[in-house]
């Protein structure tokens, strides 16, 4: 069984995930969002799995850079999920997808401004105070810098500090936006607050031009993302809990297992 490195769960794994061999992942990671509503069979297969993995949320819907009211009422909905379930860590993305009530489903650019700080950071810390526990914010990829004052490292920063919260340390979305926005991810990552890192996430990508690359969670990781994974656990001061994600073209469990196993030795390697 896997020590450090856990799965995103999906229900098309089905009873295959629990018989296979190969696959022992460290914990498993769901969406709060697709599970909260959920009863009858598929609650009784999330309950077979949680008997034997540590669950992780991984929130799509908070928004926590909008400039709409948190909602409280589902984040109440939230606190009792993972009360039920015993959810041992709840991250979200540092960027937004409402506005006046309406749903954008994509997960848009915060400017890297001193206001959006100082809105984000009080937001972060209700949000905190609501659940009682610290909220773990994701670096996201972007495409596009939008207003920008600062530097995006500058702006992470000041978030982690302001509003007391944890980091999702991206490893494949410094690594696409290093790409795209022509800079070196390994200053970025030398230049980033990492005692506050309390997660990872490893991915792959599509490169679709020799411009661009899109974080599509679709594809094994590619062996320099794995290099910038071993650089920057070795900074950490000490092991963090590690998720592959594959959210497309879904291989093979065994072939996913060989990917997850990989990322172990390497965690094994360096934080052992
Ligand atoms: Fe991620």
């Amino acid at each position: 069984m896997a020590e450090f490195v856990g799965i995103g769960y999906r229900k098309d794994f089905g009873n295959a995930f629990l018989e296979c061999a190969e696959m022992q992942p460290a914990f498993i990671e769901v969406a709060p969002e697709n599970w909260i509503e959920v009863g009858g069979y598929w609650k009784n297969e999330l309950r077979k799995v949680a008997d034997k993995y540590p669950i992780f949320n991984h929130g799509l819907s908070l928004s926590i850079g909008s400039p709409d009211p948190v909602d409280f009422d589902f984040l109440e909905k939230v606190k009792r999920f993972q009360s039920e379930w015993d959810v041992k860590i709840y991250s979200e993305h540092l960027s937004y997808s409402k506005c006046d009530n309406a749903h954008l489903y994509d997960l848009l650019p915060i400017p890297f401004r001193q206001d959006a700080v100082d809105h984000v950071s009080e937001r972060i810390q209700r949000v905190q105070d609501f659940l009682g526990r610290k909220l773990v914010i994701e670096i996201v990829s972007y495409y596009t810098p939008v207003a920008a004052e600062m530097s995006e490292v500058d702006f992470i920063n000041a978030i982690l500090d302001k509003a007391d919260c944890e980091l999702l340390f991206d490893i494949n979305n410094i690594y696409v936006n290093g790409f795209n926005h022509n800079y070196d991810p390994k200053g970025f990552i030398d230049s980033l607050d990492l005692s506050r890192v309390k997660y990872i996430h490893m991915a792959g990508h599509d490169k679709v031009s020799d411009d661009l690359i899109i974080d599509t969670h679709g594809q094994p990781i590619i062996d320099p993302v794995f290099d910038l994974f071993e650089y920057s656990i070795g900074k950490l001061n000490g092991p963090v809990p590690v998720l592959l994600e594959r959210d497309f073209n879904i291989p093979e469990l065994t072939e996913l297992a060989q990917e997850l196993n990989h990322l172990e030795a390497i965690c094994q390697n360096v934080w052992k």
